[in-house]
């Protein structure tokens, strides 16, 4: 029986946020080079895209390429854009199928001209759906969002738009790229590594963290039934304990 049954539709986090690792790992342990691995991981992002969609899940956060990833050997780099724009076209069915909608977050404006003119399109023909928003993180850095973000803040003061004393989490937030989506509930992060590297710093302060061992390729839908029970298991307390968060769920019952 799958799991998807064992999940309480009403305690679902809002925003999963998932840092796609192992495809370069997967790739070598089946022999082949590392490029396949990333070919082979747009069938776990279509899974993945699938199973939030279908559970309710509100935003699905996908860290594709980060502003470190650049540094990567050139042909690597390369097969990575094409592959963007592939599986963006290929998708598309996907996401109109599911009501998915698309969008990004990062400094796009770096990526080959192709790559913005696909996304843009993908972007344009699901701005209406409303099931899911998929946010795919490319060119993506989280140092880079926060001195983007103090550098649009400090012009607004410069020019008397804001005041200094006006600073505060809400102004953080809505200068960051991910302004308009609900906070982070949930990290999850394939492939057995346990760093943040460079992601969502901001948004991930009271995340649920969840490190799983299974290669992004290989993760399916099961895997992610999975990592969402494990969420539903967990207590946010939120710096309180334990006693005040039990007696807040019985008067929701109430
Ligand atoms: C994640 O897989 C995909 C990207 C970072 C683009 P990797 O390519 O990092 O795979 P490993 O970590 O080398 O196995
Ligand atoms: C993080 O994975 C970036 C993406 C998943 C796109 P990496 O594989 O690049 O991370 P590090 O460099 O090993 O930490
Ligand atoms: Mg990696």
């Amino acid at each position: 029986m799958s799991l998807k049954t064992k999940i309480d539709p009403n305690k679902l986090p809002k925003h999963v946020a998932v840092i796609m690792d192992g495809n370069g790992r997967w790739a070598k342990k089946q022999g082949l080079k590392r490029v396949l691995g990333h070919g082979k991981g747009t069938e776990a992002v279509r899974k993945t895209v699938e199973s939030a969609a279908e559970l309710g899940i509100e935003a699905l956060t996908l860290f594709a390429f980060s502003t470190e990833n650049w540094n990567r050997p050139k042909f690597e780099v390369d097969t990575l854009m094409s592959l963007l724009v592939s599986s963006l076209k290929k998708e598309i069915s996907t996401l109109q199928k599911n009501n998915v909608r698309l969008q990004t977050i990062g400094n796009i404006e770096k990526l080959p001209r192709k790559a913005k003119e696909q996304l843009a399109e993908v972007i344009e023909l699901t701005k209406n759906n409303t099931r899911l928003t998929l946010t795919l993180a490319l060119n993506y850095g989280a140092r880079e969002e926060i001195i983007n973000a103090t550098k649009i803040i400090s012009k607004k003061i410069v020019n008397n738009d804001l005041k200094i004393e006006e600073i505060d989490e809400n102004i953080i937030n809505s200068h960051l790229y991910t302004f308009t989506l609900p906070v982070v509930d949930f990290l999850i992060r394939t492939s057995g590594e346990k760093r943040i590297s460079n992601f969502l710093l901001w948004q991930i302060a009271y995340a649920e963290l969840y490190f799983t061992d299974v290669l992004w390729p290989d993760f399916n839908k099961e895997d992610f039934y999975e990592a969402i029970l494990n969420y539903q298991s967990r207590e946010r307390r939120f710096g309180k304990i334990s006693e005040q968060i039990e007696n807040s769920n019985k008067e929701a019952e109430y």
